[in-house]
């Protein structure tokens, strides 16, 4: 991604440290974060300075190079077995956090250059994954195209590229001048403050439009396709994704709009046969009654939106039937959401 003219991953690791894009400030400030330690790296993808399945799966893979790194010569591997599982319990439900890390595990079990050289190429193969997904979802954008989106599943959500945004992103380059409906994605507003934030750095059409908006624009044919990303894929292809998908799926089934789902291999559990087994995050209530944004001195302020008296409940995520989407853009090909497809494209015999 470029950001003032310069190319910047959301992500990436130099000498022990995991450097990162600061989502909290976006869009109003851009900063650099960075941390030392597994810990503080556990700390960033809690608090969403890093956030996005494919993003929280690069630092998760990066937090567990880390404790590889520091690991003590004896007590090693009791070591690292603990940083695993305090990287696990960050956040619940986004597949690639479980992916990674138990992918660069398996290297640091090995030793430390392993884990680290084992979790750098996981990021590259992040990034290779987005451009590929861009190109086969590419498929299914024609001129002029009016597209809603959910959430942010741009390059902020991948090390690169993304997963629902990458097909957007190709269209443009390729001059098929593509719209995109930015759903607002309350309570946090990844879509009014990432996705719109990436649109416009990218130069292509785009407007925000309150989650209660989508049937109204459905009715009045001016939404051609919808384009998601996911954060966990069952086996028979149910899809966990940002809480409001759902009701955008329903809403695109009943209007007969196509309804596309944007994700690598590393988002399908192979252990999970149905959404039911899918966990879904429940965040602070505080984040549905408070809005932030910067003061008359671009200083970031949160603010209470709501009855102060009252409490809320904030269920981050929503599983989608297999049966409400029309096709999943993986990084090998657009495919059936059924066991047969999944299983066929996890290579699982
Ligand atoms: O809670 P977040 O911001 O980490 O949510 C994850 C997401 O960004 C979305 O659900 C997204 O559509 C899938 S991640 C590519």
């Amino acid at each position: 991604m470029k950001v003032n003219q310069r190319h910047y991953q959301t992500i990436w690791y130099h000498d022990g440290e995991v450097h990162m894009i600061n989502q909290l400030l976006l869009p109003f400030h851009f900063a650099v974060f960075k941390t030392k330690t597994y810990e503080e790296t556990c700390t960033a993808i809690k608090t969403m300075i890093v956030r996005g399945a494919g993003a929280i799966g690069a630092a998760a893979g990066f937090a567990m190079a880390q404790a590889a790194r520091t690991a003590p010569e004896s007590g090693y591997l009791d070591y690292i077995t603990k940083a695993a599982n305090v990287i696990k319990c960050s956040r619940p439900t986004a597949y690639n956090l479980f992916y990674t890390v138990e992918a660069v595990f398996a290297a640091a079990l090995n030793g430390k250059k392993q884990a680290e050289d084992v979790a750098r190429k996981l990021a590259s193969e992040n990034i290779e994954d987005g451009r590929q997904i861009g190109l086969h979802g590419l498929s299914l954008i024609k001129p002029d195209m009016h597209i809603l989106t959910h959430c942010n599943a741009g390059w902020l959500a991948f090390v690169d590229w993304g997963s629902a945004l990458a097909p957007i992103f190709q269209a443009s380059r390729k001059g098929l001048n593509p719209f995109v409906w930015v759903g607002e994605t309350r309570p946090r507003g990844q879509g009014a403050r990432l996705t719109a934030w990436e649109l416009y750095n990218e130069g292509i059409q785009h407007a925000i439009v309150a989650d209660n908006a989508v049937a109204s624009l459905m009715t009045n044919g001016k939404i051609d396709m919808v384009i998601t990303g996911a954060d966990r894929i069952a086996l028979n292809g149910d899809t966990a994704n940002k809480t409001g998908t759902l009701d955008r799926a329903i809403l695109a089934h009943y209007f007969r709009i196509p309804f596309f789902v944007a994700a690598p291999g590393s988002t399908f559990d192979p252990l999970c046969e149905t959404g039911a087994g899918i966990p879904i995050e429940s965040r602070d209530q505080d984040e549905v009654k408070y809005q932030e944004g910067p003061d008359e001195s671009d200083v970031i302020r949160r603010i209470n939106v709501t009855n102060p008296a009252s409490t809320a409940i904030n269920p981050a995520f929503d599983i989608t039937p297999a049966s409400l989407i029309n096709g999943i853009v993986t990084e090998k090909g657009i495919i059936n959401p059924c066991r047969s497809d999944i299983l066929q494209f996890l290579k699982i015999d």
